[in-house]
């Protein structure tokens, strides 16, 4: 049996919650034992209240110990935990496996996905990215992500942090990209509902075709009458400076400058 004890009640706690708790219905090996919350009645809907601590002394022997709070609490809180060598991971993809007290054996478990509370995620299709300093605990790791996961990868602090750097390329980035093309159908009373398909088309694409097969559109082209209408057309200084900066981006991708 592995013990689990999370620390934490935000956006990723209360979807492990969920998960652990599906899992144990399975007769799975894997417990969650206790979840550490400052508020408890945060989790009161999720958990049996004997579960719910908020004092870390109160903390039962586990074989693996979540901490799932914000990045910069990561530091504080590991060095609140009332023991040491047992193993101890963050779930953060910015942060460092050093960023937790080396008084316990470290170690990340990092899913890879955008987690809010009220959107039921599939953790099954969640990668999850596990790095440890000994090679006993990425076993416990791996047990753990391989029962909550289909998609497992060894994924050292470095290259971790590259990874944390191109989701926020295709997630915020993309989304962003989404409210500012949101602003420009609002202002010429379209809506942006009929964009959907082409959103759901162009994520849908990138699973089967790499991302320069797949890319299209004037700049692709060097369309530049097309190019030139588009900027003349965006009068908003902040549209117009993105559309130039990504347009001459995709011009420019794999040229040596
Ligand atoms: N959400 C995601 O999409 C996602 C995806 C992958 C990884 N992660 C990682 O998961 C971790 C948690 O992210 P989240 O999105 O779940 O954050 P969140 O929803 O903002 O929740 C943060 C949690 O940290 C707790 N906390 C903050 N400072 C604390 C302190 N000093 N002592 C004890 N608890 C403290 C908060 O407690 P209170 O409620 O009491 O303030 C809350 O439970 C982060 O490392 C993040 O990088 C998040």
């Amino acid at each position: 049996m592995i013990k689990i004890a999370l620390i934490g009640s935000g956006n990723l706690a209360q979807h492990l919650i969920r998960t652990f708790t599906e899992l144990a219905l399975s007769n799975s090996n894997i417990e969650l034992i206790q979840v550490f919350s400052r508020d408890k009645k945060k989790l009161s809907t999720l958990l049996d209240s004997e579960k719910i601590i908020s004092n870390f002394q109160d903390l039962k022997k586990a074989d693996l110990y979540l901490i799932a709070v914000s990045d910069d609490a990561i530091a504080t809180v590991s060095s609140q935990l009332p023991f040491t060598d047992r193993l101890v991971v963050h779930t953060s993809g910015a942060a460092s496996l050093l960023s937790l007290d080396a008084k316990n054996r470290r170690g990340v478990f990092y899913p890879l996905q955008s987690f809010s509370k009220d959107k039921i995620v599939d953790f099954k299709s969640v990668p999850i990215c596990l790095e440890s300093e000994k090679s006993a605990d990425f076993v416990v790791l791996n047990s753990v992500a391989n029962a909550i996961s289909n998609s497992v990868f060894a994924i050292d602090s470095e290259q971790r942090k590259a990874l944390h750097v191109a989701a926020v390329f295709v997630n915020n980035f993309t989304n962003h990209l989404y409210q500012l093309a949101n602003d420009i159908c609002t202002e010429h009373q379209v809506p942006f509902e009929t964009l959907i398909p082409l959103i759901q088309e162009t994520a849908h694409k990138i699973t089967t075709l790499n991302p320069e097969q797949a890319q299209t559109g004037p700049a692709k082209r060097n369309d530049k009458s097309t190019i030139e209408a588009h900027e003349s057309f965006l009068t908003n200084k902040n549209q117009s400076t993105i559309y130039k900066l990504l347009t001459q981006s995709i011009q420019n991708h794999g040229k040596k400058l």
